[in-house]
């Protein structure tokens, strides 16, 4: 048996909630180790179109454990949303899904402060989802933060809640035009959500370790991808969390050799939402027809995506950092009808060749894309379910992404849907499908 990550190779929405829960039924738990409902991730069958946003891309799978781990970042009335979507859905998630009590909260101070910082910052902003995610984390940080397990303890809200507001926040909260939250109130809202919330937390490290002393399947859905990885991402345009592999151990509770294979998902071309450097952007027409054709608008927030031409030196360099052993290339039907199709082989700046993105965002802002041509295809490929059936040059743009990345392709994803999909035969997938 083994453990799969299943992680975003580039600016994060490159399909992988199509691909974990396509994946699911290998496993016995699918578990999220960071990030909070910043993500949006998209799950489509039998015709319909489900979001998520905290709860793991498994849960609609029977005898498959969706675990939301402590590195992960809860809003209640956001999870409560999603919980009633699934009701709504008649998927029985109560039965399913286990969240860490130790994951941090946001509360809706953190949403207020997210929205203010960014409207402060006017044109310099990060561009975030406004869901509290760069607030919470820091609270975190500070270590005046609450846990879901300290939700009843009306003590431990107080005292929380008391801090903060030695902290001056209050007073940039309510320039936002938002009343400074007294203790009380946050007493009582942690009160109420942890009566809603409790029935279905637990410890979630524990589960999982003891899942692995059984040999147990498990699989890692990270959230957001490797370039908006706080450490290692366009710093400062990034997210507030690890959201490379080696977030995995920390944010679950398993020692690191318990990722033994990673998938790494990325899209046969490149988007981005929000602020940062984008060296293969395409602001033209191209970039238009691929937001059109690809549905290019986010799953959380609505913003239409920035499209470009596939970034190989992002993708080398997230080969690496992950130690992806495969890819998963996702929307490769919405390149038919464009030729040629053009792919970043390297970059210079300042009239220097580089092939790895710089540290700095102001050098990476600077850097142009030097492309290779490689010939298209005009028929649609959205049916077709073997590698062998694929026009001559889809197979060979495939092959040069996959020679330019540095590790080979698992997975080729033809439409949204779970049933739109190519497993290479004898690729690392079959490693995984002993789980009955
Ligand atoms: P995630 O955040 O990585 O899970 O990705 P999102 O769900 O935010 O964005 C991916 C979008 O592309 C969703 O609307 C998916 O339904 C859709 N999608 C995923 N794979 C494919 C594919 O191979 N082809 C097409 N046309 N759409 C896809
Ligand atoms: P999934 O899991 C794409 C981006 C935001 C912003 C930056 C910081 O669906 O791939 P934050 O709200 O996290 O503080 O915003 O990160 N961002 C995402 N972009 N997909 C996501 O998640 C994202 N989550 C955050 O647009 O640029
Ligand atoms: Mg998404």
């Amino acid at each position: 048996m083994a453990n799969l990550a299943v992680i975003g190779g580039q600016w994060g929405d490159e399909g992988k909630g199509k691909i974990v829960d396509l994946l699911a039924p290998r496993f016995a738990i699918v578990a999220r180790y960071q990030g909070g409902p910043n993500a949006g991730h998209t799950v489509v069958f039998n015709g319909q179109t489900h979001a998520l946003h905290h709860i793991p891309s498994g849960i609609f799978h029977a005898g498959v454990r969706s675990v939301i781990g402590p590195g992960a970042l809860i809003d209640p009335e956001s999870l409560n949303e999603e919980l009633e979507g699934l009701t709504r859905a008649g998927v029985p998630y109560a039965e399913r899904l286990t969240i860490s009590e130790r994951a941090h909260v946001i509360l809706p101070l953190h949403r207020v402060l997210d929205a203010a910082i960014e409207r402060r910052l006017g044109d310099d902003a990060i561009g975030t989802t406004r869901r509290g995610i760069g607030p919470a984390y820091a609270a975190r940080a500070h270590r005046w933060g609450l846990r879901l397990v300290e939700l009843g303890d009306a003590d431990a809200v107080a005292t929380s809640v008391e801090r903060v507001l030695r902290t001056g926040i209050g007073d940039l909260l309510e320039e936002a035009g938002e009343p400074a939250p007294t203790g009380e109130n946050v007493v009582d809202w942690a009160a109420h959500w942890w009566n809603r919330l409790e029935p279905l937390c637990g410890d979630v490290s524990g589960l999982l370790q003891d899942a692995s002393d059984r040999g147990e399947p498990i699989l890692f859905e990270g959230a957001q991808g490797t370039l908006l990885d706080i450490d290692h991402g366009t710093y400062p345009f990034v997210t507030s969390s690890s959201t490379t592999a080696g977030g995995i151990p920390a944010g679950v509770g398993l020692p690191p050799r318990s990722v033994d294979r990673v998938l790494g998902v990325m899209k046969a071309y490149q988007t981005r939402v929000g602020a940062g450097p984008f060296p293969t952007e395409d602001e033209g027409p191209l970039g238009e027809r691929l937001r059109r054709v690809g549905h290019e608008f986010g799953t959380t927030t609505g913003r239409p995506r920035r499209c470009g031409w596939f970034d190989a030196v992002a993708a080398r360099y997230a080969v690496r950092l992950n130690g992806i052993d495969a890819l998963a290339v996702t929307k490769f039907d919405v390149l038919s009808g464009v030729d040629p199709l053009r792919i970043a082989v390297g970059y210079v700046i300042d009239g220097e060749r580089v092939d790895r993105p710089p540290a700095a965002a102001s050098a990476m802002a600077r850097a142009l894309p030097v492309f290779e041509e490689l010939a298209g295809w005009n028929e649609p490929i959205g049916e077709l379910r073997r590698l062998e059936d694929l026009p001559r040059t889809a197979r060979a743009y495939l092959d040069r992404m996959a020679e330019l990345s540095g590790c080979p392709i698992g997975v080729v994803s033809v439409g949204a849907d779970r049933r739109c999909t190519i497993i290479v035969e004898g690729g690392l997938l079959e490693r995984f499908d002993a789980h009955a």
